[in-house]
């Protein structure tokens, strides 16, 4: 694979900025975005009353602890506009999340709040490797997922010539990136593994691809499967990591020299990590729920925003902004099952030592009586794909989940294109526990 390192002269200033210049810019953009939410959010106003905390009240970055949190429930309960602090008419643009129950959660960015997010998706890019000139091909969907439209201005900011296909029939991916020779693709991880059968099915060898770059997000991967990816197409692959509440796509990025963890945009965006239990604020290398705050955005300022996204804060690396552990999942996805705390990307990673198994799996969870019960279904690779070497699978992904996670688990391993495939975001876990 190509060395990708930054040339001088390719990082924005701030991205190699002291510690003490980060703070100070984030010490007075914060001030600016509490002020703003309060002054222009008749929410923010009356939570922030409730609470008893003002704007003024905030001296040092550590007293943001004061100011009381932002939570899903409360975009839903202002659905579709309540949240925001500036006139829907100076709405460039609104993008919603679908969710699994109920109204979707809706977002709103001023022509500023798109300028920039495609400012610092651009960066995302080019920390992953890309750069002016590169084609860019965008199966992330486009719609009202921030995914699609997030890439595409970011990938256009950068100066590069977007291909915007968007996620679905997944032959056509395959010609595409034959005939147009993309250098980089953004895509979830899942639907990077669907666009990889294609390609096997057309009989096509991937890693002779023009493919040099993979900037994956939108769902939790382990960095097996990074392994997986970037064996398959000769590639690197990237972490991306946002969420619409938040921004989009871009919020923190992976760089591409070191695949160290997500370097948090943090100019714009200030990070904590907190106890999700007591909501204590816990200090930078334990493990938490992440937390925002926006210090830019216009639209729709975001105070303390709880995205159940668990990971841990970590110093800066190849950029002096802190970074965010890769992240092992988030709290709505964990399974718990018999007392034991699981998460699909536990699995993922259990699967990926399989030899004869291919990184295609969905767990689903039963119940009989009190009992609950775990089956992962995944499928054999071609070369495992007989009785017999199935049967071998299923024993073998079964021990490493009982000796890793100390879980029973009944495997299926189906045939070869026996398990679920992705378009977008993969559906990990299917919750059979109330049918029965
Ligand atoms: O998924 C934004 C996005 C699009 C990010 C494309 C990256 C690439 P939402 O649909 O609002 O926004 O979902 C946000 O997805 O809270 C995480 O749980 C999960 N997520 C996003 N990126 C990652 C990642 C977009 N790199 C939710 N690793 C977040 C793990 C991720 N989980």
């Amino acid at each position: 694979m190509e060395d990708l390192s930054p040339r001088p002269g390719d990082l924005e200033p701030i991205e190699t900025a002291s510690r003490d210049e980060i703070a100070a810019l984030q010490l007075d953009r914060m001030k600016w975005s509490l002020g703003h939410a309060y002054a222009n959010s008749a929410f923010y106003r009356a939570r922030f009353d409730e609470h008893g905390v003002h704007p003024d009240d905030l001296k040092t970055l550590a007293d943001l602890a004061k100011f009381p949190f932002t939570l899903k429930t409360d975009l839903r309960d202002t659905y579709p506009f309540g949240m925001f602090a500036v006139p829907r008419e100076k709405l460039a643009r609104v993008h919603a999340s679908s969710g699994t129950t109920g109204k979707p959660t809706v977002v709103g960015y001023t022509a500023r709040d798109i300028d920039t997010w495609a400012d610092l998706v651009a960066r995302s890019i080019r920390a992953s490797g890309g750069r002016a000139g590169d084609i860019v091909h965008i199966s992330y969907g486009y719609g009202l997922f921030t995914g699609g439209l997030g890439a595409h201005y970011g990938a256009e900011r950068l100066g590069c010539t977007v291909v915007p296909v968007s996620g679905g029939m997944t032959e056509r991916q395959v010609t595409l990136i034959t005939d147009f020779k993309p250098r980089v693709i953004m895509v979830t991880p899942s639907y990077m593994l669907s666009i990889l059968d294609a390609f096997q099915r057309a009989g096509l060898d991937p890693r002779e691809s023009s493919l040099a770059v993979g900037i994956f997000g939108a769902e939790p991967w382990t960095n097996a499967m990074r392994a997986e990816i970037e064996a398959a197409f000769d590639m690197h692959a990237v972490d991306i990591y946002g969420l619409s509440e938040v921004m989009g796509p871009g919020v923190a990025n992976e760089c591409v020299e070191t695949k160290d963890g997500l370097h948090l945009w943090e100019d714009h965006f200030y990070p904590e990590i907190i106890d999700p239990a007591t909501g204590e604020v816990l200090p930078d290398g334990e493990l938490g729920e992440l937390v925002f705050t926006t210090l830019t955005k216009e639209g729709l300022p975001i105070v303390r925003y709880r995205t159940r996204d668990l990971t841990r804060l970590l110093p800066g690396t190849a950029r002096s902004m802190r970074r965010i552990e890769k992240i092992t999942g988030r709290s709505d996805d964990m399974i718990i099952l018999r007392g034991v705390n699981i998460f699909p990307t536990q699995i993922e990673e259990q699967i990926l030592k399989c030899a004869g198994l291919a990184p295609h799996f969905q767990i689903e969870l039963t119940r009989s009586g009190r009992m609950d019960a775990m089956t992962v279904h995944t499928e054999a690779t071609a070369a495992a794909a007989d009785a017999g070497a199935r049967s071998a699978s299923e024993r073998e992904l079964g021990h490493h989940i009982k000796s890793t996670l100390g879980v029973t688990a009944k495997v299926v391993v189906h045939e070869p294109g026996g398990a679920p495939r992705s378009e977008g975001k993969a559906q990990r876990v299917r919750d059979n526990r109330g049918a029965g």
